[in-house]
């Protein structure tokens, strides 16, 4: 079956997409007859393309990292090219493919999710399935989004937004049925995580930031991971889409690490104990992000460099503790391809794939 995408945002996290797609497409075809062909592509400041015929993903990359440009790529027969995300939506929107998937890797907007949330109203609108990594859509607008998403029978799906691929709203929904869950705690920021590690060690606050910028794991703007608002937007989203708590990153109670984080961190491991970003939420209450020193017995506190888990407490399986040892690009990246087949997945039950894993 075929899927036409369009990539809005092509950053560090669309651009190793793109070339996951790449990686895995007989993989895609055999196991899930899923055949992805990227026709748009548009980003802010980087320009647009439209190829009907397809766009290569990587081809597409290096491109734009030769020329700054992604205007060299698009196919002058199929009119002008888009300068935003929404001409890439309308234009993906007169496809006749049978899917057709908005790819949403806007940089995260903490003021009000925007245009990211605009994004997918428009895309759902106009009938295309949602993919995004940007936490913003389920953080400022989980309800709406989803309610108008099942009122179309599309898909709204959001797995990179928490803890890259590990499954986090995925296992929920499609493992845990009648299962309600009642808090969560957790260590959700890799960025937190890798500089609170070197702290104790001994490291400078500067030295390990900029480690986490270079590996594009950092936001865009690298204080929304220090000041906790990366966390913030994740507890937001857990508490919407886990306990329906209909809330914004602006009501997470926050507070964030800096250098003055390194004495803590020393002091916390003298005692021993360990000092993480915690995100914890319950059901009816307000979340909270904070630094927190934990005793070094207590699972978070084990948590080294980017590593990152987090504990689901539940009404019927008690606790259970969903973690990765080792996050990146990748792992984003490949979020975003887990969502996809998804919502192949979803097309599958009417039309079975050739063979099942
Ligand atoms: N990096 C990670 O490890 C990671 C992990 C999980 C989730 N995420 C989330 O994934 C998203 C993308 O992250 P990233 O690291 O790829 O960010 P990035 O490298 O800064 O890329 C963002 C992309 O979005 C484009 N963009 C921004 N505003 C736009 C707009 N209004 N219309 C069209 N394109 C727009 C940018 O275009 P220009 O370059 O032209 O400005 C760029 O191509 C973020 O929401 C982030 O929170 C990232």
């Amino acid at each position: 079956m075929r899927a036409d995408l369009v990539l809005v945002g092509f950053g560090n996290v669309g651009r190793r997409f793109a070339g996951l797609v790449s990686e895995v497409r007989p993989r895609l075809l055999d196991e899930w007859d899923l055949d992805c062909r990227i026709t748009c592509i548009v980003t802010r400041r980087h320009g647009g393309a439209f190829r009907p015929s397809g766009i290569d993903g990587v081809r597409a990359a290096d491109i734009l990292e030769e020329t700054e440009s992604l205007e060299g790529l698009h196919d002058p027969a199929a009119g002008a090219a888009p300068r935003t995300g929404f001409d890439a939506i309308r234009l993906v929107a007169d496809s006749t493919a049978p899917l057709r998937v908005l790819v949403e890797t806007t940089t995260l907007n903490v003021h009000d999710g925007q245009p990211a949330v605009d994004h997918v109203r428009a895309a759902l609108s106009a009938g295309l399935n949602v993919v995004t990594a940007n936490k913003g859509p389920a953080a400022f607008a989980y309800r709406e989004l989803h309610a108008k998403a099942g009122a179309a029978g599309l898909s709204f799906l959001f797995e990179g937004a928490v803890m890259d691929g590990i499954p986090v709203f995925n296992l929920v929904r499609e493992t845990l049925p009648a299962v309600n869950v009642l808090g969560f705690r957790g260590v959700v920021n890799a960025t937190t995580n890798h500089i609170l590690t070197a702290l104790e060690d001994g490291e400078e606050f500067g030295p390990a930031l900029r480690r986490m910028q270079a590996e594009g794991i950092a936001e865009a703007d690298a204080s929304l991971d220090v000041d906790g608002w990366d966390a913030a937007a994740k507890a937001a989203a857990l508490a919407n889409v886990l306990m329906d708590a209909g809330i914004t990153p602006h009501t997470v109670s926050r507070a964030g690490i800096g250098p003055q984080s390194a004495a803590q961190a020393r002091r916390a491991r003298e005692c021993g104990r360990r000092l993480r970003l915690v995100a914890e939420g319950r059901r009816g209450a307000i979340p909270a992000v904070g630094p927190t020193e934990l005793p070094e017995d207590d699972l978070l506190a084990g948590l080294r460099g980017t590593a990152n888990a987090l504990v689901l407490e539940t009404d019927l399986l008690g606790r259970i503790v969903v973690g990765q040892l080792d996050s990146g690009l990748t792992q984003t990246a490949y979020a975003v391809l887990s969502d996809l087949v998804a919502i192949r997945r979803a097309a599958r039950r009417e039309a079975p794939a050739r063979r099942t894993p």
